[in-house]
């Protein structure tokens, strides 16, 4: 009895992030499988590095690779260990870390909860403990966690959570007993079973979504479903919206098959709605318009903002009449707090491009009866003030991206002629007379 009520307490307690001193600010970096899936060695993952510097997305914030699926042998050895790849890693995985740490950038491994990851090599099922050894004596600190070929129930008798509970636990105890820093955990469970509720205990980031495709209607569902969960990205646990695809995604276009506004749409979504920012591109021939996007630092630096965590949210869901949104028109008018000003992204949802309209005071961040300065952090400009409202055109699946601050009281609304109040449906005169439009 007293077992099943601790078990309760256990799986009952609020999900408070684990802040365990990795992890505050989102993972900035380079995956493997996207751009490569299995094909992939030293030589071509160098190339990455190399390119990840030359272009400044190093300096930009972008200081680690991942790498994904299928970089050791399909076996363990007969000890129960994984086996480095002597085809892609000749001199060894270590050699490959080191020289990686040497330009900026970290090393991050990849595995799973059950028997074999996604592409069948070895998952960390009942090697939790092992493979965490092994990762470290590699040279990595940070673990992408899949949730391919688990075991059956009779096996586990655990869920998702509990399997993910499993290397949670294996890395509390790996770093209590060398006193050092915990690997980072990125759960990566497609958000089958609700991970923005319980992923925060466990590890800093879970997918929200199935694998992102470098086209627009992957792009338009993964932001309708982040329109749901926004409020649980915070500081030290973060909602993963996936890779970003913008690039060259091995597909013959430069930008992938987005249109370059669509990359950049991308590009602001990911970086207000605070998700890690994982390039999953081939970089080696990058374009300037993919560094552009990649390295926008007004975008970059909210996303990692060091005194915010909240992710942006939707203040109108969806463009039909009643707001509701669907995965082909998520929602297109956003807002949110940062350490440098209220942000607000909007979205053109549609296919042609379409004039874009809201009040300032739409958004809860926004002071009633003040002007507001506008920054364009796509053009890099000051634009002016906003006095009530804020009207722009956007082309098909376009965004913007502006940056408000209070510039003060606005002026007499007499003199200007305008409404006593925006929001003019509640307001009244002191006599308690409804004020009306
Ligand atoms: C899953 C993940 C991808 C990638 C592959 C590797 O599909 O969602 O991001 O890691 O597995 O096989």
């Amino acid at each position: 009895m007293l077992s099943s009520l601790l078990t309760v307490a256990a799986y009952a307690g609020s999900a408070i992030a684990l802040n365990n001193g990795v992890g505050k600010l989102l993972k900035m970096g380079f995956d493997t499988f996207n751009a490569f899936v299995c094909d992939y060695d030293e030589v071509k993952v160098l190339v990455q590095a190399e390119a990840m510097v030359k272009y400044g997305l190093v300096a930009a914030g972008y200081n680690s690779i991942i790498l994904d699926d299928c970089f050791t042998l399909k076996n363990r050895s007969v000890d129960g260990k994984l086996v480095e790849d002597p085809a892609k890693w000749p001199n060894g995985l270590k050699h490959f870390t080191t020289a990686i740490n040497k330009m900026g950038i970290s090393a991050s491994a990849y595995s799973d909860a059950g028997y074999n990851t996604c592409a069948g090599y070895p998952g960390s099922y009942g090697y939790e403990a092992q493979d965490l050894e092994t990762w470290t004596e590699w040279g990595f600190d940070y673990l992408k966690y899949d949730n391919c070929f688990i075991p059956f129930d009779n096996v586990t008798q655990e869920n998702i959570y509990g399997r993910y509970e499993r290397m949670a636990n294996a890395i509390a105890a790996h770093a209590r007993k060398t006193h050092s820093q915990p690997m980072w955990l990125s759960l990566c469970e497609w958000g089958w079973q609700q991970p923005w509720i319980w992923g925060k205990r466990l590890g800093h980031s879970w997918r929200i979504n199935g694998d992102i495709k470098p086209w627009w209607s992957s792009l338009a569902s993964i932001i309708d479903q982040a329109s749901f969960q926004y409020w649980s990205s915070d500081f030290y646990g973060h909602n993963d919206m996936d890779m970003l695809e913008v690039g060259n995604t091995g597909q013959g276009n430069p930008i992938g098959n987005l249109t370059y506004e669509e990359a950049k749409s991308h590009f602001t979504a990911w970086a207000l709605l605070k998700s890690p920012l994982i390039i999953g591109t081939d970089l080696s021939n990058a374009t300037k318009e993919t560094i552009e996007i990649l390295g926008n630092q007004d975008l970059i630096k909210i996303n990692q903002d060091p005194n915010i965590g909240e992710a942006i949210s939707p203040f109108r869901w969806g463009i039909n009449p009643d707001y509701v949104s669907n995965s082909t028109h998520p929602a297109q008018y956003w807002s949110g707090n940062s350490s440098y000003g209220i942000v607000f992204m909007v979205l053109n949802t549609e296919d042609k491009s379409a004039d874009m309209f809201f009040n300032l005071t739409e958004s809860w961040a926004i002071r009633a009866g003040h002007l507001y300065s506008v920054y364009d952090m796509w053009s890099h400009t000051n634009n002016g003030s906003a006095l009530r409202n804020i009207s722009l055109t956007l082309p098909p699946h376009g965004a913007a991206a502006l940056l408000l601050n209070d510039a003060g009281p606005e002026p007499n609304a007499d003199t200007l002629n305008l409404p006593y109040c925006a929001g003019y449906w509640q307001c009244s005169f002191p006599n308690g007379t409804y004020y009306s439009n």
